[in-house]
């Protein structure tokens, strides 16, 4: 019964990235099962669907950093009534494990103090289980506490469960790491950006500097559900839903091939996944470019010069590889590159599309040259 109950589902995105997000749900919303539409939100977008469809979200889509379930609001605007308030919520339907982790965040509330909001909704909760003792599942199964997401704006109090665990960008695919990896979920959006006019015929997608290889495993598997443990699987309110299954397939993108190419060997020969040609290069002196019968697509995050050095300057290494780059006989380039970088052509053309986000706090722009 409860599977079938709509519940409101708040998808966490990037800011900048919520237009690409947003048609990445209604790109994908059929293997849900779903023809519903989202309301975009400050920093996110929610949808009302039922739990066994909004529980899979989380494995879906790949732009979204979190998800979580709309519980509750309520209204307080004094310690008092919070506490009171608080005390009666039916927690014991909401939640496996009776000391949940808290983050509060306040916005224009009279109650200012988090610290204190958080101890009230600690007792609040123990006077709840002495009134409904909690099961003891979590003990049994050992259950990790979960994720109590309150939010409040002007007096009013929003409780959502996160239903993810570690965040999406953790995707279980390759633990192998560069210095400095792309997050999943902006590669995802970046791809999404590189793909929105999809190519005549299949495509090589080539990463002359790709690290880990992370905008690689993305593509290849953008079009696929994550596999990995999310925290809605224990969830008191997934207890005899049976597990998700797709409702339909996605058609992958037109990839005929994959090649990544690193300066670093220590990196790339660690690389493994068989679907990905790895090679080590230098892409500004030696470039191995892959033979293609297909449109060649590069996609790729040079070194910003911050956690990985550029001895000889920005500058002078943007103006080498758009020289190197301009000699590549591709269809399109996209250039992940802090925002403060200088503007540089390929193939003496400015970028036509610019997609600009944050990055680790960073402002950076994915700049897509169409050549
Ligand atoms: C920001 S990292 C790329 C991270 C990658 N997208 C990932 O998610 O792991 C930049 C990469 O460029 C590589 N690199 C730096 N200079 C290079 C060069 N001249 N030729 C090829 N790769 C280079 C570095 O070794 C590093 O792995």
């Amino acid at each position: 019964m409860r599977a079938s109950q709509p519940w409101c589902f708040f998808c966490v995105i990037t800011p900048g990235l919520e237009e690409l997000a947003l048609a990445e749900f209604l790109e994908k919303r059929a293997l849900l099962g779903t023809t519903v539409d989202p309301i975009a939100l400050p920093g996110g977008f929610e949808v009302t669907i039922p739990w066994e469809q909004g529980r899979a979200l989380t494995a879906v889509l790949k732009i979204p950093t979190r998800v979580m379930v709309r519980l509750t609001t309520v209204t307080a605007r004094d310690f008092p009534k919070l506490f009171q308030k608080a005390s009666d919520l039916p927690w014991t339907q909401w939640l496996s494990h009776p000391e949940p982790l808290w983050k509060v965040s306040i916005h224009q509330c009279r109650l200012m103090h988090s610290g204190r909001v958080e101890e009230t909704l600690i007792e609040a909760m123990k006077k709840a289980h002495v009134k409904k003792p909690f099961s003891n599942r979590w003990q049994k199964e050992n259950l990790s506490p979960e994720t109590l997401y309150v939010r409040g704006v002007d007096d009013v109090w929003t409780f959502s469960l996160d239903i993810t665990g570690i965040a999406l960008y953790k995707r279980g695919v390759s633990d192998i790491k560069g210095e400095a990896p792309l997050r999943e979920t902006l590669a995802a959006a970046c791809l999404r950006f590189l793909f929105k006019d999809a190519p005549s015929e299949p495509i090589h997608l080539w990463d002359p500097m790709c690290g880990s290889g992370t905008f690689l495993f993305e593509a290849l598997g953008h079009q696929l559900p994550t596999e990995r443990e999310f925290a809605y699987q224990t969830s008191v309110l997934n207890l005899g839903v049976a597990p998700w299954k797709p409702k339909t397939t996605l058609t992958p993108w037109p990839i005929e091939k994959c090649s990544g190419h690193d300066l670093n060997p220590a990196l790339v020969n660690r690389l493994v996944e068989k679907s990905i040609t790895w090679g080590v290069h230098d892409v500004i002196k030696a470039p191995q470019v892959p033979v293609s019968d297909g449109p060649l697509w590069i996609v790729s995050n040079p070194p910003y010069g911050e956690r990985l050095a550029l001895p000889e300057g920005i500058p002078e290494f943007s103006r080498k590889l758009s020289e190197s780059l301009s000699n590549v006989p591709c269809e399109k380039v996209l250039l992940l590159v802090p925002a403060s970088w200088p503007d540089f052509k390929i193939k003496d053309r400015k970028p036509q599309e610019i997609l600009r986000f944050t990055h680790g706090g960073l402002a950076v722009e994915a700049r897509l040259w169409k050549l």
